[in-house]
């Protein structure tokens, strides 16, 4: 078969989290009342849909059923933390672990450069995707950088155009738990060293890291739930805070009334912005 004809493969590992988030955004996008428009989002879902097994696939939907005001909570406030970020003088934006983040494509980001680094596994991917559906970047630039965060990733950016002294946008949106707190550390303290004065920061926090217990115990979920790692551990806000970034913190319950996503299920934790010195 012609490669260019072969289905866009799944990504593997921890890339498969990507496709769950897309399925919330998708099921978000469909709604009269949604609170965010994610037009690529189904295309990812399709594709993803005709390569998994059914085991894989049941996974991912019982992952959704559990995480789905999570995630597109996570989502709205993150596009409003870029969109904040950019209009305060951030011109670049970086999407550490990006997945299937389609926000290059969506927002309208005229002067902001896009960053997007994920393993090469999702790129080829999201890439292969994006363009069967004709997908046109919408921030003023968009670079994929295909990288492990546990690697050096800090030299695969100083290879692209990225500048660090332009303030820039740092968005850590459901990566962290991915790695260890020693990784999860070293990615922040990287982060910092490359952030103009002025730059922001976004990530999620809980001082109870690790599976959340819901997801453990729900057959399907807890095979995604099995590849976190806990991200930066208990007192991880504060060491945060205490490497050079003033944070502000909003709690994960007061955003699903406020977006009109209420979840009894899933209200712990927080989200802390932060603006470096
Ligand atoms: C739950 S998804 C979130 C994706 C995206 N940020 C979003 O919210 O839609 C987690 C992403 O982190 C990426 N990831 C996990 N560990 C990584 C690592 N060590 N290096 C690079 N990316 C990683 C996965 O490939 C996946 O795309």
């Amino acid at each position: 078969m012609d490669a260019s004809a072969a289905p866009a493969r799944t990504p593997a590992g921890a890339g498969v989290t990507a496709v769950a988030v897309a399925m919330a955004r998708a099921m978000e996008s469909d709604r009269s009342d949604r609170m965010f428009h994610d037009p690529y989002a189904q295309s990812f879902v399709d594709a993803a849909r005709a390569t998994l097994d059914a085991d894989e696939w049941s996974s991912l939907v019982s992952w959704v059923d559990l995480f789905y005001s999570r995630g597109v909570v996570r989502t709205r406030f993150i596009d409003d933390f870029v969109r904040d970020a950019a209009a305060g003088g951030c011109t670049q934006v970086v999407l550490l672990g990006a997945g299937l983040d389609a926000r290059a494509f969506r927002l309208p980001l005229p002067d902001a450069d896009v960053y997007e680094v994920d393993t090469p596994s999702v790129f080829a991917f999201k890439d292969r995707v994006l363009t069967d559906a004709g997908a046109r970047v919408t921030a003023r630039s968009r670079t994929a950088v295909p990288t492990d965060l546990r690697e050096d990733f800090a030299t695969r950016l100083g290879e692209t155009a990225f500048a660090a002294h332009r303030p820039t946008a740092w968005v850590a949106e459901g990566v962290l738990p991915y790695l260890s707190a020693e990784q999860a550390r070293r990615v922040i303290g990287e982060i910092g060293r490359l952030s103009a004065p002025g730059s922001r920061l976004v990530f999620e926090h809980s001082d109870k890291p690790g599976p959340d217990p819901k997801a453990a115990a729900t057959p399907g979920a807890a095979r995604i739930s099995a590849l976190v790692r806990g991200g930066l551990g208990p007192g991880g806000r504060d060491w945060v805070a205490g490497h050079g970034w003033t944070l502000r913190i909003t709690e994960r319950a007061e955003l699903g009334p406020r977006y009109g996503r209420p979840d009894g299920r899933l209200t712990g934790g927080q989200f802390v912005t932060a603006t470096h010195d």
